[in-house]
């Protein structure tokens, strides 16, 4: 009887370790969990942007950038209070020499520009994302960036 009331406790926390695990490796941009996916493009382009989906979108940043304030730089470095702001600010993070002389500041239009392309903004900076084809997504996902500020 305690065993196997063992063995499930134990089973239950394999599967939230795999699911936990699971849920962090996948980086489809989460069609899935998104709120709204049965929406087309044009119809969510029509509605206000909404920096909740925008969230559920960052798992495909989440790889290499951190968004709490205060986090550790990862292979990139933390996007907390880059919305507005110039490229290549944090002195404690080694940037690209091609970020820093850009010139870039990361306003709705520089972010949108950057994620549907990212080589197109600044060449031969490290970032190698290949880029994010709705327009949709980005307009949702640059409204998440704009939350993360004080
Ligand atoms: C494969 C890793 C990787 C992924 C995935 C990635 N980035 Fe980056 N990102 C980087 C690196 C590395 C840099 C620094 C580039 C440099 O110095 O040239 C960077 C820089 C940035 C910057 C500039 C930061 C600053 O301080 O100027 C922004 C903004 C940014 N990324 C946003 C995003 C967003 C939004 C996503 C998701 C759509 C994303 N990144 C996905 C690695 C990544």
């Amino acid at each position: 009887m305690v065993k196997s009331a063992f063995f499930r406790a134990g089973h239950a926390f394999l599967l939230l370790l795999f699911g936990g695990f699971g849920l962090g490796a996948c980086s489809n941009g989460g069609d899935a969990a998104a709120p709204i996916p049965s929406l087309s493009t044009e119809e969510r382009l029509a509605a206000p942007a909404d920096p909740a989906r925008g969230q559920v979108l960052f798992s495909e940043c989440a790889v290499c950038h951190e968004a709490q304030k205060g986090a550790r730089h990862r292979l990139g470095p933390t996007l907390w209070g880059v919305y507005g702001q110039p490229a290549a600010q944090l002195a404690d993070f080694r940037y690209s020499g091609a970020l820093r002389r850009s010139g870039v500041v990361w306003t709705d239009e520089a972010l949108d520009t950057y994620l549907k392309s990212p080589q197109s903004l600044v060449p031969g900076w490290r970032m190698s994302y290949p880029g994010m084809e709705n327009p949709a997504d980005r307009r949702d996902l640059i409204a998440f960036l704009a939350t993360l500020d004080e």
